[in-house]
């Protein structure tokens, strides 16, 4: 989420950190590659075993006391070189001859009293700061460094001209050193720093303040003391060390790092500074002493734009907290910043302010902070970050009157949102809210700006949002990642919604329409949630995959928590057949394969028969069954055929051409009547002798067969037969049709046979007769033993 900043804090943010950058030259590492680190090794010596490629060496906390040419002479590509933290006590800058590329050189923190001179023209950073110099390390050839950037020096005592040579360069950052500087009795001593655009002071840390020297710089644009010790004894010295320093007519920068004062004295410190040319003010680690009282302070005209405080330690423990906050409340600036103390409170300035910034990050405000305050007419943005805010409905009460408010940062406090009755009466200006890492819920979204564009709620106790609420129709950026939300929000109540972050929530089965009621929607970040990869979710992955241009850390955030066997796919690499997932879909596919079969099922009946061939088959398998099943000693008998044959003399072609061979052609003995019967015997003699003398008896039935009374009585004998026997032993083949109503009602033997028995149908087609005489067949057990004519008994 990006979101404009002040311009007047970006350009000064923008000075500092050139200053600092440009001044220091810590090289980007890939223009000193290759880069050598020997710090901290406990060497006496500079190794010699270095590469000559080598283009940094880091040589610092050692205890080397020396440094010769040979040292560095074999290093023709040096370009850095820290010696920082050694027992360096003299340098010859001659040793460095044969190092033309030297742009970068920290003696800082030796024991040097003395150095030589030679040019190194190359050379960008040169630092000689924390050494034992008593005055100013200075030759006349520090006037040729015409690149030189940096310059970091110390000495004890100081002589107006001491840096003369240097006079003429346009350095960016020249660090001093005071911290072994001493006061010579009542006597204030001068030195002219002719160009810098940063210059940073620092004192001795445990020292009351006593530099009394007259320090004049043209045009300085960053000044920068470090530890400053005060009371409301020394505290005169301090405003006249910075008198002249701060003489203008440049605006300033001022930082002072390391303070410890009285509230008395730095009230006078500010008095001071508030008609000086210093624009921003910043005092980070600041130390209150022994009380704090009520101070006259005199708002007069000031330039100044911005003041930061920067952690605060008060040492008072009972005091007047009015003195105190009001110092601030009043100020007639345009910017303050008071981060980590322990404040409680901040009072709600008397008269109209000309607060545009107020940033109070990390202090330990309550609720009751601006309540009921009207002045801050003007104020555009406030920062009450890491607070100990609890009431969503008292802050955004707080901001009632703040008319110009855009935005607000609230984030990290404890605020939480009970159900209130009462509506929110938040500033209706206000356009970016931070409400993140709070206790907040789903009933945040009834108490919110109406106007809101970017609106962070992320890092809550979010579950779900709620269906009726205020509809935010200005909102883009909704940011409520670390939640607990268990689905994507429509954006029925946010249509102006672009940006999206809803990742590190509970959202397992997405709604797949959030990209049809979302149409402005530019950035989705939802990843790291714990999607469940079923059929739900294919829809909503097939529309990631259309948009995937706005969806961020797609597809590597995005994977599969459940069910188990899909844990960790990525969910661009899940699919589900359309079939396992839709019902609808499934029942016609089975519908449609059952009516597939159906259709060939009637086409096979239609074309080849199968209703007849199943019935052979049936008959054929049974047939069998049964004659396994007949123990085969029980027929032995003396059978003298297999098989007597019985039909109409209209018939007795298909019976010679057709049954007779083909029966025969399997060694299946066949009795016929004009072929067996025996002459003499009566014709029902004959017919009792022979069914009784077969194994089986066959009948082969037609309309002429039904004309015929012989064969009736044939069949009437071989049925009686069959029941004596109990056994199996009538075959009856329908050569053709018989209409049931033909069968005349005397023969209901026939007809009750012909209803009862399965017989066999003798098929026209061709292609079934194979078929048929197989099952005919089967019903013989062809290894029967029969006896001959002769020897039968009669
Ligand atoms: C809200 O505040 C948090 C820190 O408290 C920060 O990380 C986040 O970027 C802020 N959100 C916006 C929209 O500025």
């Amino acid at each position: 989420m990006t979101r404009d900043r002040d311009p007047i804090v970006g350009s000064f943010h923008v000075i500092c950190i050139l200053v600092f950058i440009s001044g220091s030259l810590i090289q980007s590492s890939d223009v000193l590659e290759p880069a050598v680190d020997y710090s901290n090794r406990n060497l006496t010596h500079v190794p010699k075993d270095l590469t000559p490629r080598t283009k940094a060496l880091n040589l610092s906390q050692n205890s080397i006391q020396e440094l010769q040419m040979s040292d560095v002479s074999m290093l023709p590509e040096l370009r850095a070189l820290r010696l920082s933290h050694n027992r360096i006590q003299r340098l010859n800058f001659g040793v460095f001859k044969f190092n033309p590329k030297l742009e970068y050189l920290d003696v800082s923190n030796n024991h040097l009293r003395n150095i030589s001179c030679c040019p190194v023209v190359s050379l960008k950073h040169l630092d000689l700061s924390f050494n034992d110099f008593d005055v100013l390390p200075m030759c006349k050839e520090f006037g040729n460094l015409t690149r030189l950037s940096f310059l970091g020096l110390s000495a004890t005592k100081f002589r107006h001209l001491d840096l003369l040579p240097i006079a003429h360069l346009h350095l960016n950052y020249i660090l001093l050193g005071l911290v072994g500087y001493h006061v010579k009795d009542g006597e204030t001593e001068s030195l002219q720093v002719l160009n810098t655009k940063a210059l940073h002071l620092i004192f001795h840390p445990n020292s009351l303040f006593s530099v009394q020297v007259n320090i004049s710089v043209n045009a300085l644009g960053c000044l920068q003391l470090s530890n400053i010790k005060l009371n409301d004894g020394n505290c005169q010295r301090l405003t006249t060390f910075l008198l002249e320093l701060t003489r203008g007519p440049t605006l300033l920068n001022l930082t002072l790092y390391h303070v410890e004062t009285t509230w008395k004295c730095l009230v006078e410190l500010l008095q001071f500074l508030w008609p000086r040319p210093v624009e921003y003010l910043n005092i980070y680690n600041l130390t209150i002493t022994e009380s704090i009282n009520y101070e006259n302070f005199t708002y007069s005209e000031t330039v100044l734009k911005a003041l930061t405080i920067e952690h605060i330690t008060n040492q008072v423990f009972i005091f007047s907290k009015e003195a105190l906050y009001s110092l601030f409340a009043e100020m007639n600036i345009r910017m303050l910043t008071i981060t980590d103390t322990p404040f409680i409170h901040m009072l709600c300035p008397l008269l109209p302010s000309t607060f545009v910034f107020l940033n109070f990050t990390q202090n330990v405000f309550t609720d009751s902070v601006f309540q009921d305050c009207s002045t801050l007419k003007r104020l555009n943005t406030l920062i009450l970050q890491k607070n100990g805010l609890k009431n969503l409905f008292k802050v955004a009460l707080m901001t009632e009157n703040m008319a110009s408010l855009e935005t607000l940062d609230v984030s990290l406090n404890s605020l939480d949102s009970h159900a209130y009755e009462k509506t929110c009466s938040w500033a209706e200006s206000i356009l970016v809210l931070n409400l993140s890492s709070n206790m907040l819920t789903g009933s945040v979204f009834r108490c919110l700006p109406p106007k809101v564009k970017v609106l962070d709620l992320h890092n809550n106790r979010i579950m779900s949002i709620p269906q009726k609420l205020i509809a935010l129709e200005a909102l883009q950026e909704l940011d409520v990642a670390s939640n607990s939300l268990m689905d994507l929000p429509g954006c029925g109540a946010f249509s102006s919604l672009s940006v999206l972050v809803i990742e590190h929530n509970s959202v397992s089965h997405p709604s797949a329409d959030f990209f049809q009621s979302c149409q402005k929607i530019r950035s989705i970040r939802a990843g790291n949630n714990p999607f469940r990869c079923t059929c739900e979710l294919r829809e909503f992955v097939k529309n990631i995959g259309q948009v995937s241009e706005v969806v961020e850390g797609w597809p590597d955030s995005y994977t599969c928590d459940s069910p188990e066997s899909a844990k960790g796919t990525p969910l661009q690499d899940f699919h589900m057949s359309p079939l396992s997932c839709e019902t609808v879909l499934l029942i016609v596919t089975i519908g449609a394969t059952l009516l597939v079969l159906a259709i060939i099922v009637a086409f096979l009946c239609h074309c080849f028969d199968l209703p007849w061939y199943l019935r052979m088959m049936c008959q054929w398998a049974q047939t069998r069954h049964r004659a396994r099943n007949i123990p085969i000693e029980e027929l032995q008998r003396n059978f003298q055929f297999h098989a007597f044959v019985s039909y109409s003399e209209h018939d007795s072609t298909w019976v010679k051409n057709e049954l007779i061979p083909n029966l025969e052609k399997d060694d299946i003995r066949v009795c016929l009547h004009e072929r067996n019967f025996i002459p003499g015997k009566s014709i029902v003699e004959n017919i009792i002798h022979f069914i009784e003398k077969s194994y089986k008896s066959i009948f082969v039935l037609s309309p002429h067969f039904i004309q015929s009374e012989w064969c009736h009585y044939e069949l009437y004998f071989a049925h009686h037969n069959l029941f004596h026997e109990g056994s199996d032993n009538l075959i009856l083949i329908l050569l053709e049709p018989i209409p049931q109503d033909n069968i005349p009602s005397r023969y209901h033997k026939l007809r009750a046979l012909m209803a009862q028995r399965t017989y066999l149908e003798w098929p026209t087609e061709k292609s079934k007769h194979g078929l048929f005489w197989a099952n005919l067949r089967a019903s013989f057990i062809t290894k029967l033993a029969l006896v001959h004519e002769g020897d039968v008994k009669t």
